[in-house]
């Protein structure tokens, strides 16, 4: 299957993810473009690329969680894939878990909703290694035990739940992809932000690095690009589909691992850190399995390389007021 003529949406589409997969899908031909977002985060000059190969992009800023209002748009719009990413993250979830599972469970089912009603013909949905929880065997496969550690957690892994439901009861045409830490350009350097772009921060300001805990908790890092490749991929592959997929590279980075690659790479291999308490709902271990992508698809994310680190940095430099 091609997305070549196929009318295409993504949610979350401004974001982190999900822009770089836009730009992806834009090289493909696409007959229709769509993104949904409501800019809780993402932004919309993470677009301007994605507009240059395929300037009939359309933005809609709209909430993907309303049923009625995500029924009309796939309907006036033709839509027939729907890659799902819009989220509200965990960190949000920590002070506000109420809604954001509301608001997360609400996205997933919209979509699994108007799959059963015949209105779009492919769901990709995305969840997230969080919904994991802590390690108990590495790496980890898709049969790994959902333990989740915080209210973002157990949403995704409740819209998973949901999804695969829907496929089993109504035979929608559904996958679940699940990616691990995600890194690159674009990720969201504010209010939310991840490690990388904390520690490119702390660098520019020249203040010291706060890593939590003992810093030897692990994650399975990926390059943002190859995540969205995956994720064509496992849409192009007709045999993904009522699976979990995990987008991983199989290799596990400790967090004391990535600040010193980081500051390496940013010229600044004796920036001063400090420890301090564990967060909650911090993960201790996460590494990926990728056995099933790289069956399925041919395909294997590559985990931090210098020069990923490099474009990084180099993005949120310019980005960044110091
Ligand atoms: N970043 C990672 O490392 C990572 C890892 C695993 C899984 N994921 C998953 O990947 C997907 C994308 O994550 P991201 O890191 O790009 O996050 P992001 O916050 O950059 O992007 C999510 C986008 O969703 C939008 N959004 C939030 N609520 C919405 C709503 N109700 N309606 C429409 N849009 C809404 C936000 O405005 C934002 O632009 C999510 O499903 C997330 O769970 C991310």
């Amino acid at each position: 299957m091609k997305l070549k003529n196929k009318n295409v949406m993504v949610t979350g589409g401004a974001g982190f993810i999900g822009s770089h997969l836009v730009d992806r899908i834009a090289r493909e031909n696409p007959a229709n473009l769509i993104v949904v977002d409501s800019f809780f985060l993402g932004n919309e000059e993470n677009l301007i690329e994605a507009r240059k190969t395929f300037p009939g992009l359309k933005l809609y800023r709209m909430d993907a969680s309303n049923l009625a209002a995500m029924l009309q748009l796939v309907i006036s719009e033709k839509i027939e894939v729907v890659f799902d990413l819009a989220v509200i993250p965990l960190p949000t979830s920590l002070d506000f878990p109420t809604w954001t599972i509301e608001t997360n469970i609400g996205i997933a089912s919209t979509f699994c909703e108007l799959a059963r009603r015949g209105h779009i013909q492919t769901l990709v949905h995305c969840s997230s290694s969080e919904a994991y929880g802590s390690a108990v065997h590495v790496p980890m496969n898709e049969d790994h035990p959902l333990v989740p550690c915080t209210p973002y957690a157990a949403s995704k892994a409740a819209c998973d739940h949901i999804v695969l439901s829907y496929r089993e009861t109504y035979n929608i045409d559904a996958v679940v992809v699940r990616p691990f830490n995600n890194f690159g350009p674009r990720q969201n350097p504010g209010s939310y932000a991840g490690i990388i772009p904390i520690v490119v921060r702390r660098v520019l300001n020249k203040t010291p690095i706060e890593i939590f805990d003992d810093g030897e908790q692990t994650r399975d890092f990926i390059f943002v690009r190859d995540t969205v490749e995956a994720m064509v991929r496992i849409y192009e592959e007709e045999k993904t589909r009522g699976q979990v997929i995990n987008i991983s590279s199989g290799v596990e980075t400790s967090m004391n691992t990535l600040v010193s690659q980081l500051t390496a790479v940013m010229h600044t291999p004796d920036h001063p850190v400090f420890h301090s308490a564990p967060r909650p709902g911090d993960v201790r271990r996460h590494c990926g399995d990728v056995t099933r992508l790289k069956e399925l698809t041919g395909f294997e994310p590559r985990t931090i390389s210098v020069e990923t680190l490099i474009e990084t940095a180099e993005w949120y430099r310019s980005v960044m007021q110091p």
